[in-house]
């Protein structure tokens, strides 16, 4: 049910003059609960109307009767505001909640159509740092909003296993590395070694040439240079999958920069074929001045390819192996211009599929005391950053709940949960400074708060024996979503739940699906965690304000029915996000 169709009839059955289109567009809601749910601003109208929008508000509204969908509709100055039928809406609610359950909110919408979600995509031999996480955890939520809407996704972690680093990580290697030192702890070894030689090669400017030297033997096939490379790339990736099993992270396929490296010839043939290749200094470009954007360097002068070689080589990979209907990259707003350009360079090649292929940037992660530089080393390390917040939920609990079953799993759920969380509590793009202290804190809008609201919800539902809408319909045959929804007409008075508090949570409810629609839409994970933040805080209201467990038993039944349909969405929401939902706290 969508109210906000029905107001667009309601408008366009009295005024004809009005376009559906425009008044869906301009359909607000208001700030305040007793403002109503939808208004309709009027300033708009105040030319057809020749009069002041305060006036074309009142006479619009006197216009309009109560219905079945809206039980009051009156101006407030210049709007004209809404107040849906309550007990309508809570019917829906439930009613799709039964039908669908765990899958509330799903769809089909994305049917046989494939989806590549490429993110975090980390450098070999770097540190997995939290710049990363960004990518990771957008990603990942993403992936999974894709694919509870159908979508066929395939989750791509293009690796940063190729390139001119590697020529200098080989020279660090060679001349003050240690392969024991190196095994025993990986990546800060290899760090230490990036790090030194990027010390001295700024007096030292010959290193750089050696460097550069190596990674062109390793494009080579050399062999020192192809075995020391697989070496680092083993160990780093070992290290990464320690750290997506903690996050319960899987991928689809690693094929990463060095995949691509047989790949590039006929890249750069068909730029050829072209004629959208021109000499610089030796090196070959694609010219994009008339697109306002810098020149794409394609191949140095010494033969090498570079990072956007690769990427179009993966583009066309990509579309030849799975036919996408979206090809999306996760990765820092940083690389704006890179993805620009590479995607104006699959245009000129006459790749229409160019179009679909989307690049989602975040902001910047800096640290308090300023940026981090991998150069520097000066990094935070994202299993650091899990591991301390485990530890501290572990101290929590030792301290209020000693008693807790599992207490080893449900810290790492929660510990975990409360980093990811953060990272989806603002808009992507937004820029934001790391803080120990926000990190690890759990009071407020954190991922503890969300996943406390569930799991409280969850004992309730246990003193009351309810697992299932079944349950508490009384009911014995969940299966069958006819029976289900006759036991509910017939089992549960809705006007039970008139309260303002239950309406608001009931309200919160009705909104996650479109809210899921939306955060596909708009690529944008953030609006999943607002919706069941705010359905956590709704519910948390409603359950200091009113007594779940009464004796009368109609009214037990109405609010159980609240209290499981609210754990089973907070649970959705949380799982989307890539975060656990522990049964117990
Ligand atoms: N490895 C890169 C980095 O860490 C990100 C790769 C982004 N993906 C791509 N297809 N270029 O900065």
């Amino acid at each position: 049910m969508d109210f906000r169709e029905k107001l667009a009839d309601l408008i366009i059955e009295k005024y004809d003059q009005f376009q559906r289109e425009e008044i869906l567009e301009i359909i607000e809601i208001p700030p305040q609960e007793d403002m109503g749910d939808l208004a309709l601003p009027c300033f708009k109208f105040a030319r057809t109307f020749r009069k002041a929008p305060n006036l074309i508000a009142e006479e619009i509204s006197n216009n309009l009767a109560a219905n079945d969908y809206f039980q009051e509709i009156k101006n407030m100055g210049p709007y004209v505001n809404f107040f849906i039928n309550k007990e309508l809406i809570a019917r829906t609610v439930f009613t799709n909640l039964l039908k669908q359950g765990e899958r509330y909110g799903s769809s089909t919408l994305g049917k046989d159509k494939n989806v590549i979600v490429e993110f975090s995509s980390p450098n070999i031999a770097k540190p997995f740092s939290i710049a990363h996480i960004r990518t990771t955890v957008i990603g990942h939520a993403l992936r999974n909003i894709y694919k509870f809407l159908g979508f066929n996704t395939i989750a791509i972690n293009h690796l940063g296993d190729y390139g001119t680093q590697f020529g200098k990580l080989i020279v660090a290697f060679k001349s003050w590395g240690d392969k024991e030192t190196v095994e025993k702890d990986p990546i800060p070894e290899l760090l230490k070694l990036y790090v030194k030689f990027h010390d001295l090669a700024e007096e030292n400017p010959e290193l750089e040439d050696e460097a550069r030297e190596w990674f062109k033997k390793l494009e080579e096939g050399h062999q020192e240079a192809v075995e020391l490379w697989q070496w680092f790339r083993d160990v780093s990736l070992q290290e990464f999958n320690r750290i997506y099993e903690m996050m319960g992270i899987d991928f689809d396929s690693y094929a990463g920069e060095s995949f691509y490296s047989d790949k590039m010839d006929a890249v750069i043939d068909r730029l050829e074929e072209k004629g959208l290749l021109q000499d610089s200094e030796g090196a070959k470009i694609v010219d994009l001045e008339e697109y306002k954007m810098p020149p794409a360097l394609i191949k140095k002068s010494d033969g090498s390819t570079l990072y956007i070689t690769r990427d179009l080589a993966a583009a066309i990979y990509r579309k030849e192996t799975y036919n996408f209907y979206k090809n999306i990259y996760v990765v820092g707003s940083q690389q704006n211009l890179h993805f620009q350009q590479m995607f104006q360079v699959l245009e000129l090649m006459g790749f229409d599929w160019a179009k679909d292929c989307i690049h989602i940037p975040f902001g910047m992660v800096s640290l308090e005391d300023g940026t981090m530089s991998t150069r520097r080393g000066r990094v935070v390390f994202l299993e650091d950053v899990l591991n301390k917040a485990i530890e501290k939920t572990q101290e929590i609990i030792a301290e209020k709940n000693p008693s807790l079953p599992d207490k080893e799993k449900v810290a790492r759920e929660v510990g975990i949960g409360a980093i990811l969380f953060q990272e989806l509590s603002h808009s992507r793009i937004k820029d934001y400074l790391f803080s120990w202290d926000t990190a690890l804190s759990f009071e407020g809008e954190t991922g503890p708060y969300v996943q406390y609201t569930h799991a409280r919800a969850n004992s309730v539902l246990d003193r009351a024996n309810v697992r299932s809408f079944a349950d508490i319909l009384a009911i014995n045959n969940e299966e069958d979503p006819v029976d289900l929804n006759q036991a509910l007409e017939k089992g549960i008075d809705f006007s039970l739940l008139l309260e303002d508090e239950a309406y608001q949570v009931i309200k919160q409810i009705y909104s996650f699906p479109e809210t899921i629609l939306k955060a596909m839409e708009r690529n944008e994970p953030f609006l999943v965690t607002r919706n069941i933040i705010e359905l956590a805080q709704a519910f948390n209201k409603f359950y200091h304000e009113y007594p779940i467990l009464v004796d009368d038993p109609e009214l037990r039944k109405a609010r159980l029915l609240l209290v499981l349909s609210t754990r089973t969405v907070i649970k959705i929401g949380l799982n989307l996000l890539g975060i656990e939902a522990p049964e117990k706290m």
